[in-house]
């Protein structure tokens, strides 16, 4: 009698949300979403945003997104990470087993700092506080991008550093999945993401997408020259989004000339936009009710929030702070 495993993320509203986010673990989440509990990381955001109406906004933009490309709340369980104040209460006694060691070694910190964001306790402990996400459902996978990678490894370290303090298997070690094995690209090349300006949000439409898509770096081969597929970034981001045959077809157009890469981004628009054509009907309704969307959040709040409670019962009476 095995169990079904509990697949369990968490999204950051920092932002608006792009393929990068889609293929790095959006799709996946959409794809494995029975029994699975995913949730806007609003208390993360706090380290980077300070602006309560745009990340209020942006929290209510990630529920309507993961709605919209087809989360089924009866499937899937959709919340914010704010309405478990459990999680704030674990993280203060997963922090107490967590070595500082372990924390100067995470590398989106160092890498945020010198980004310029302000080294806060908070961004400093954010690892915590994931792990404290984690491992509050007793969570089986984690679906992530490539770059979260070290902060499940530093999840399981800090279950571990507990488990072992108190002589208790309190919590279950959780895998780890990736969407796609390596970044998405961006519009300049370089890995896409929000920090580099060089994102293509998922609901982008109409001009603005056509302009993006078109702005797309390459080298300064003619129409004529023949292109190598394997170096392209266009060829890279259209493979994510067409069937095999598609791309088999794209490949012999790089390879045999005369197809210019502005071919190979018009056939890029076109999936994308077929692609999200669907979901882009859907935002529109769920945006017109944020009644409804509210109350999905609400009621997946209820249910999370139950396990949540368990769990950290079970931490505290191992470290002895049950009465
Ligand atoms: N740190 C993750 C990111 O930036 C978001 C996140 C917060 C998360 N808590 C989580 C992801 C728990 C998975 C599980 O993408």
């Amino acid at each position: 009698m095995s169990e079904a495993k509990r697949y369990l993320s968490g999204i950051q509203p920092s932002g608006q949300l792009h393929l990068g986010n889609y293929f790095g673990a959006i799709r996946k989440h959409i794809e494995n979403q029975d029994n699975a509990f995913y949730f806007i990381a609003n208390y993360h955001a706090l380290t980077t945003v300070k602006d309560a109406d745009f990340l209020r906004e942006n929290t209510f933009e990630a529920a309507v997104t993961y709605l919209s490309l087809g989360l089924d709340p009866e499937r899937a369980t959709l919340f914010r990470q704010s309405d478990i104040p459990e999680v704030a209460e674990l993280t203060w006694l997963l922090l107490t087993v967590t070595g500082m060691g372990l924390l100067e070694r995470a590398v989106s910190f160092k890498e945020k700092k010198e980004r310029g964001i302000a080294a806060t306790a908070g961004l400093f402990t954010y690892p915590v506080l994931m792990a404290a996400d984690i491992l509050i459902y007793d969570s089986d996978v984690v679906p992530v991008g490539s770059d979260q990678v070290q902060h499940l490894e530093m999840t399981r370290d800090i279950a571990q550093s507990f488990n072992n303090a108190y002589n208790a298997e309190v919590f279950k070690l959780p895998a780890y999945e990736l969407g796609v094995p390596t970044p998405v690209p961006g519009l300049d090349g370089q890995k896409m993401s929000k920090s580099y300006g060089n994102t293509i949000p998922i609901f982008m439409k109409g001009k603005p997408l056509k302009k993006a898509v078109m702005s797309m770096v390459t080298d300064s081969k003619t129409l004529e020259d023949p292109k190598d597929p394997e170096t392209c970034k266009i060829f890279e981001l259209f493979s994510l989004f067409a069937n095999e045959e598609q791309i088999a077809e794209m490949r012999e157009n790089y390879i045999g000339g005369n197809f210019g890469y502005g071919h190979a981004k018009k056939a890029l628009l076109e999936q994308i936009k077929e692609h999200f054509a669907e979901a882009h009907e859907k935002r529109e309704e769920f945006l017109k009710d944020p009644d409804y969307v509210e109350d999905v959040l609400q009621m997946g709040a209820k249910k999370a929030r139950a396990i949540a409670r368990e769990v950290t019962d079970r931490a505290r009476a191992a470290a002895g702070v049950d009465r």
